[in-house]
């Protein structure tokens, strides 16, 4: 791993705690919890057949994750690996109705991981903050009743935001409009999922802009067919999540062209690890392979980790520390050597 990237203040914006559940996690947690067939459950194929092919083995990995203490245990192991990484804040997401749907209450879901973020934050960092993702491929009203069961863990500030995964074939931006209203009322921050390679994916991301009104875009890099959608990402300051190691496991690129177009036409595009557990790599790995795949320059790397920074749902203040960090970082780095 490359020292610079590594060293480097990063600000994750993109990875589902779910998704950070490593093989051997899965299997200790299945075995513990006796569920039948449960060391297929840390069974990673090396690639996969986009999107929906993806998201099979990703829920059926979750059935061990059942107690307060699973959760810590995963939300604590994903930050341990952040911070060897350079991560120094995230937003992560969640995805309680793949909890609740099974028995589990959401109140063990959410005070697991709230207890490792502040473990985690007492013993050296990263810093963090939680939000919620609706499944699309539920229903509105299942999206209504999960964020009603979140408000008291908004009230106590345990959950910043809310987003939207799962399969988006057939479940547009639209179809959660009334739900994000309401969460924006109720004082949520707002993004969406607007994966790579989706039907009607442009329509898609309009939506998000126009009909929903979010500050970011989970992946969207399909914004590039069409020049006024990338002028009004860019105008608007919407950040947009991309996830090298996630559209090469799922789509055979890395897409790093795209990120580095989007970057030049100014618009706010951070990278991101998605569900690194696999898609074979934390968000320094992603760096370091959009780095080499675009041929970056230390420069370039330090401006997509700004964006980041810039993308979060931090205060203006807590903002410009760590860009004045990165710069920090920068400034003092060792010369790079030749080539
Ligand atoms: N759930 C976990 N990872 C996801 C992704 N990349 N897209 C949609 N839903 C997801
Ligand atoms: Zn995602």
């Amino acid at each position: 791993m490359d020292d610079f990237i590594l060293g480097l203040p990063k600000c994750e914006l993109h990875v589902h705690l779910e998704g950070t559940l490593e093989p051997a996690m899965a299997r200790a947690f299945a075995a513990r919890h006796g569920i039948a067939g449960g060391a297929d459950l840390g069974e990673r194929p090396a690639t996969f057949s986009g999107l929906s092919g993806f998201l099979t083995g990703y829920y059926a990995a979750m059935q061990g994750l059942q107690t307060e203490e699973n959760f810590y245990e995963l939300a604590r192991a994903y930050l341990e690996t952040a911070r060897r990484q350079g991560v120094v804040y995230a937003e992560m997401f969640f995805d309680p109705q793949a909890h609740t749907a099974r028995g589990v209450p959401f109140d063990t879901v959410v005070s697991g991981i709230h207890r490792a973020q502040e473990d985690v934050r007492e013993d050296g960092g990263p810093d963090t903050a939680l939000v919620m993702c609706f499944l699309r491929d539920e229903s509105a009203e299942s999206a209504a009743e999960t964020l009603v069961a979140s408000l008291p863990y908004r009230a106590r500030g345990w959950i910043l935001g809310v987003g939207l995964d799962s399969d988006e074939r057939g479940h547009p931006p639209a179809k959660f409009a009334a739900v994000f209203a309401d969460a924006r009322a109720a004082g949520y921050r707002l993004t969406m999922h607007c994966d790579v390679r989706q039907e009607d994916s442009v329509a898609h991301i309009w939506q998000c802009l126009d009909l929903i009104g979010v500050e970011r875009i989970d992946h969207g890099l399909e914004c590039l067919a069409d020049t006024a959608l990338v002028e009004e990402l860019a105008r608007r300051r919407i950040g947009l999540t991309a996830c090298p190691l996630s559209n090469l496991r799922l789509y055979g690129t890395l897409m790093a062209d795209a990120v580095t177009e989007l970057a030049a036409r100014g618009v706010l595009v951070t990278l991101n690890s998605d569900d690194p557990a696999y898609f074979g790599g934390y968000v320094a790995d992603n760096f370091e392979a959009v780095r080499d795949e675009a041929g970056l320059s230390r420069g370039d790397v330090a401006r997509l980790a700004k964006h980041a920074f810039e993308a979060s749902w931090l205060t203006g203040e807590r903002t410009r520390a760590y860009l004045s960090a990165v710069d920090d970082y920068v400034a003092a780095a060792a010369p790079s050597g030749p080539g």
